[in-house]
């Protein structure tokens, strides 16, 4: 009998369905690797395994016995961990005092404390200091700290929610080190990763999830790349697909480069969209930002780009992936919003021209269809379609030849997503060129000209419509490596 079965788990989050109906099953001492593209519901469920939320449908039993945890402790008490996505340590602490955060006694012997947090992290190859803060640690040394803590729990399934995201590559091979030496003392884990080599080095068994639900699950021995990403896509795939473009002018040339970076160089001509693919980690997600002046170093026509004030002047503006921290004050209107990006242009003497304002609200309204068609509603009364098109309109504002769109669509339902897509394809056919660097496979197929595919911090393909859904998806995912 497995050690773990979840029957019939189904969860919705107001309109969104994350998961329906789905069946998952833990053999003792075995890593299962849970793969599907972004959104398919892969944290939901194991959030629902480790007590983070509870599920609204479905039943599970551990061990024999059913269950049902309301809270990470109760699951924590039954040997179920896990390890975020999203790091969850208190960078202000010390390691030792995050490795039993919330498990001290009242009177704490730091002596011994110490040296327990010192085996612990012998455990998982982690030599340094227990009293350093964890603020001065790399990603993947918390990512290894959390394991440790995992580990202190004394956990008998652990599961690791794309541990690797952040890691470099001997930092992964240090973490399958410590994943085998785990399975071998009989404690499950549960794998969470985009990346499909990983799966086949590691993982016992293979479960796949789509749109929420359950695709199947396969022995890693008794399959293979290309079944699993036939899986991870289906065939029923409808999405939103752009007539095919004539190059016509080119607008400029981009070097960018950073630390997990190596130089790429890119070419944009006037109304192209160019889509960058890549998991997170593959160096992808660095090129925006770079292009605009936050990080690492790029020039744009030869002239460097040293700030986001230089990359404005030379006609480039970025939409954030994060609206709520980086792009929007969502307690004021929309109009005052877009206002804040223009500033100059529309005052005079210190005094903002109340008519110019208006006047560029609406244009901006009308032109994105936002809705409800109010400049004087709250940003944070709208939907994220809506807040989402707020944004852009304040890039399109500063009259850009150059659009950066990162990650356009995260959080935004289907509906608002296709009118997104409606938007970004009209600013290409006005000839805007547009880089567009995204998660989301259907949306880099459906809108771009070509797509860029980043692994390992460089370029390794550029793919050319009409694009293979699988095909990208094995790029993407580095399987194309196994075959
Ligand atoms: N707390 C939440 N509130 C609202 N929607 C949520 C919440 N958590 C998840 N969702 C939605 O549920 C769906 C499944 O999300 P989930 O995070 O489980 O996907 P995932 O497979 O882990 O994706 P990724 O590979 O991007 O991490 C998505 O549509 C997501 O937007
Ligand atoms: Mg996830």
């Amino acid at each position: 009998m497995a050690l773990l079965s979840m029957h019939g788990v189904s969860k919705r989050f107001g309109a969104v369905t994350a998961l329906q109906g789905v069946d998952f099953t833990l053999e003792a001492g075995e890593v299962h690797a849970l793969v599907g593209e972004n959104g398919a519901g892969k944290s939901t469920l194991m959030k629902i395994l480790a007590g983070v939320q509870p599920p609204d449908e479905g039943h599970m039993q551990l061990g024999g016995d059913d269950v049902r945890f309301s809270s990470v402790q109760e699951a924590q008490a039954r040997g179920v961990v896990m390890v975020y996505q999203e790091l969850a340590l208190v960078p202000t602490l010390s390691v030792a005092e995050n490795l039993f955060l919330g498990r001290l006694p009242r009177f704490v012997d730091y002596g011994a404390l110490r040296t327990r947090a010192r085996t612990l992290l012998a455990q998982v190859d982690l030599h340094l200091d227990p009293d350093t803060e964890v603020a001065r640690l790399s990603i993947g040394e918390r990512q290894l700290v959390e394991i440790a803590r995992a580990l202190a729990r004394e956990g008998r399934v652990l599961i690791l929610d794309e541990p690797t995201a952040a890691l470099a590559s001997t930092e992964t091979d240090r973490l399958f080190e410590i994943i085998t030496r785990v399975k071998a003392s009989g404690v499950s884990v549960v794998y969470i990763s985009h990346r499909l080599e990983e799966v086949f080095r590691i993982a016992d068994r293979v479960t796949v999830l789509r749109d929420g639900a359950l695709v199947g699950t396969r022995t890693v021995a008794d399959t293979n790349a290309e079944q699993v990403i036939e899986m991870m896509v289906g065939s029923s795939v409808h999405r939103y697909e752009r007539p095919a473009r004539v190059r016509e002018r080119v607008v400029g040339t981009f070097e960018v480069t950073e630390r997990d970076l190596r130089p790429v160089r890119i070419t944009l001509h006037a109304g192209e969209i160019v889509g960058l693919a890549g998991v997170i980690g593959s160096g992808r997600e660095r090129v925006l930002p770079c292009a605009f002046g936050l990080r690492g170093s790029a020039r744009w026509n030869d002239a460097a780009i040293g700030s986001p004030r230089d990359a404005i002047k030379a006609g480039i503006v970025l939409v954030p992936s994060d609206r709520k921290t980086q792009g929007l004050v969502v307690g004021l209107s929309v109009e005052a919003n877009l206002s804040l990006a223009t500033l100059g242009r529309l005052q005079r003497f210190g005094f903002m021209r109340a008519g110019a304002v208006r006047a560029q609200s609406r244009h901006w309204i009308e032109r994105l269809s936002l809705r409800p068609p109010d400049p004087d509603k709250a940003v944070w009364e709208l939907s994220g379609g809506n807040q989402q098109k707020v944004v852009i309109a304040k890039a399109l504002a500063t009259e850009p030849e150059v659009l950066l769109l990162d990650e356009p669509t995260r959080g935004v339902d289907v509906g608002a997503r296709a009118e997104l897509y409606d938007v970004i394809d009209d600013l290409s056919s006005r000839g805007l060129a547009l880089l567009l660097s995204s998660s989301d496979t259907e949306e880099l197929l459906g809108l771009s000209d070509r797509i860029l595919v980043f692994r390992e911090g460089r370029v390794t393909a550029e793919l050319q419509p009409p694009y293979d859904y699988e095909e990208v998806v094995a790029h993407v995912t580095g399987a194309h490596q196994l075959a």
